[in-house]
């Protein structure tokens, strides 16, 4: 299993400390929605500079009409990054179309597939899919491989299912992990590394149980320890 830590903090400057702190572990970084918008492809840039080895999760969860989700692919995979994901719910036809249009581009990153966001608990996910996590979260999945996506977005626990019902080899990266109990925010369907071990996760997701510790970069060693 590898671990991924958000850089979800409220500056660039912070979150290039926290780069800067976490230099020599071997880990890959999150950039999200909001360090992208606030200092775009610079930013990424700005974490290769500090130090190549780090592999690069863009997380902007694309959600659009299949030609706008595949010419922004396109887009994304010509940046120095490794990973970055789209939303299942976009449909199998735009899922498609995004890996038809990026098919033959050189190096292009692992795409993956958001299932069921891992803040929704079962009663807000019906509100909006009208069905059970786990259900939908399977269907999502199954939809994703289908389109030929290299894995998806899922809590720990839909993990092995979605693997069953799909490959061993499709990747489950999973946030809403809290490695030694710490406060769940805004996260409903949270797991503890042994938790996302025994699930057979392929990447942990962590953001504010790192950057909110007073030791950042102990932190993340403890948790490549437990890994
Ligand atoms: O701080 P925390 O560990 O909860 O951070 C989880 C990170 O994973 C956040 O950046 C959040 O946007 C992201 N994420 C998520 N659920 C998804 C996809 C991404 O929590 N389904």
């Amino acid at each position: 299993m590898k671990l991924c830590v958000a850089l979800d903090l409220p500056t660039r400057k912070q979150n290039l400390k926290l780069v800067q702190s976490l230099c020599g572990l071997d880990i890959w970084l999150k950039v999200g929605l909001r360090g992208f918008v606030r200092d775009g492809n610079e930013f990424i840039n700005d974490i290769k500079n500090i130090d190549q080895k780090f592999k690069i999760f863009l997380d902007l969860k694309l959600y659009d009409i299949p030609n706008t989700m595949a010419s922004t692919a396109i887009e994304l995979c010509r940046l120095p990054i490794d990973m970055f994901n789209i939303h299942a719910s976009s449909g199998s036809e735009a899922m498609s179309e995004v890996m038809r249009q990026t098919s033959g581009m050189a190096n292009r990153p692992k795409i993956i597939a958001v299932t069921a966001l891992t803040s929704f608990d079962e009663t807000g996910f019906k509100q909006i899919y009208n069905d059970s996590i786990t259900i939908k979260a399977n269907e999502f999945a199954i939809l994703s491989h289908k389109a030929g996506l290299d894995g998806v977005v899922c809590s720990a626990y839909e993990s092995i299912d979605i693997k069953r019902h799909t490959d061993q080899n499709f990747l489950t990266v999973s946030p809403g992990i809290r490695p030694f109990g710490e406060s769940t925010h805004d996260q409903k369907r949270v797991a503890d590394i042994s938790k996302a071990k025994e699930c057979l996760v392929d990447m942990a997701v962590v953001g504010r149980p790192i950057y909110e510790s007073q030791n950042p970069k102990e932190t993340t060693k403890k948790i490549l320890g437990q890994i």
